[in-house]
């Protein structure tokens, strides 16, 4: 529990149908609800949410976890809750997450235009460490992926 960042818990399949929701405000190429309901079936994926005294998610970030290696799937923030460090709080949870499962590299994509996700990442150390041209359906745009290696 984090007073400052509401609610902090691992979600879980029943908060599915809220992460959609999330989705969909956050992102212009959402994931779908059964995207959504089918990655907590998976052994690998994980994710942790921010909720308000209301009990509404607003904020969350998964990853999946394999052997050494994570790889951040999505960070999101409500629009209204942004600039509060809430993402930040997210990203360094999922990394103290990691260093406790034994992660060693972590890395993620984004797009290059992405300047708020581009600082986020970069004031947690993350590096650029490849592209993937026009990766991105709507709007044409590359993905960068960056990389961070955890001191244990
Ligand atoms: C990217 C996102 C998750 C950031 O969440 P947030 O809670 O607003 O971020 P924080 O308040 O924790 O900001 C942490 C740092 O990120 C950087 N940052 C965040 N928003 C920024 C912006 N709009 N412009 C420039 N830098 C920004 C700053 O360095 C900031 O530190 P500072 O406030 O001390 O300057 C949020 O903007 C979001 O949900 N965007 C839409 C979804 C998305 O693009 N997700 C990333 C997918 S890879």
């Amino acid at each position: 529990m984090s007073r400052e960042h509401g609610l902090c818990r691992k979600l879980t399949a029943d908060d599915a149908m809220k992460m959609h929701a999330l989705e969909k405000r956050c992102f212009s190429l959402p994931w779908s609800l059964e995207q959504c309901r089918l990655s907590f079936s998976r052994l690998a994926f994980a994710a942790f949410g921010l909720f308000s005294e209301q009990e509404a998610l607003f904020a969350y970030i998964s990853f999946y976890h394999v052997a050494d290696e994570m790889e951040i799937l999505n960070l999101a923030v409500v629009p209204e809750m942004r600039r509060q460090g809430h993402g930040h709080f997210l990203l360094t949870t999922a990394l103290k997450a990691g260093r406790k499962l034994g992660i060693q590299k972590v890395w993620l994509e984004v797009r290059e235009h992405n300047t708020a996700a581009l600082a986020l990442y970069a004031g947690c150390g993350f590096q650029p460490c490849g592209r993937r041209n026009k990766y991105y359906t709507d709007t044409g745009e590359d993905a960068l992926v960056l990389a961070l290696t955890l001191s244990a």
